[in-house]
């Protein structure tokens, strides 16, 4: 199983989802899922997650350093089988580029947890403590994304 992380830069939301998914998945021995992440647009390609992101995530374990931001493409659409969209403008920007023929399941990354938060806020422009909550609903969001994505597959 292939999944995707997208946010708008890819430099703090959708790294993070994809370092607290990859480390759970390392932890339990899931390692037929394959995680990355991408933007919706180019701002950031080629960078480190922001600083904020990369800090807060080491004070929780997860090392998100040897990530590199690159934009979603076309190619994503049929090698992932699930993209993951933090907020409602990732997903509506998701769902223009889809390809008609491919196959990629593109949802909420919320839409598996109810805990009242629908989208992933945009920490960017924020304090610190934007870059915590991100982290916050990423495990709960992870921990949901495991139990009824991938574990309900295999059964
Ligand atoms: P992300 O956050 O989408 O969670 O990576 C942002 C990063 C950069 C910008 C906006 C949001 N920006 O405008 O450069």
């Amino acid at each position: 199983m292939n999944i995707l992380m997208v946010c708008l830069g890819n430099i703090c939301r959708s790294p993070t989802a994809h370092g607290v998914l990859q480390k759970k998945l390392n932890d339990k021995g899931l390692d037929w899922v394959k995680v990355d992440s991408a933007g919706t647009a180019a701002y950031h390609v080629g960078k480190l997650p922001d600083a904020r992101a990369i800090a807060a995530a080491k004070a929780r374990g997860y090392d998100l350093t040897s990530l590199r931001a690159r934009q979603v493409n076309n190619d994503d659409f049929f090698k992932f089988d699930y993209i993951f969209a933090m907020d409602h403008q990732n997903l509506i920007d998701l769902k223009k580029r889809q390809p008609d023929e491919s196959q990629a399941k593109v949802v909420m990354a919320m839409s598996f947890s109810q805990i009242g938060v629908i989208e992933v806020p945009d920490p960017y422009y924020g304090g610190g403590e934007g870059f915590d909550e991100v982290l916050d609903i990423c495990e709960r969001m992870s921990d949901d994304i495991i139990r009824k994505v991938i574990q309900e597959s295999t059964l």
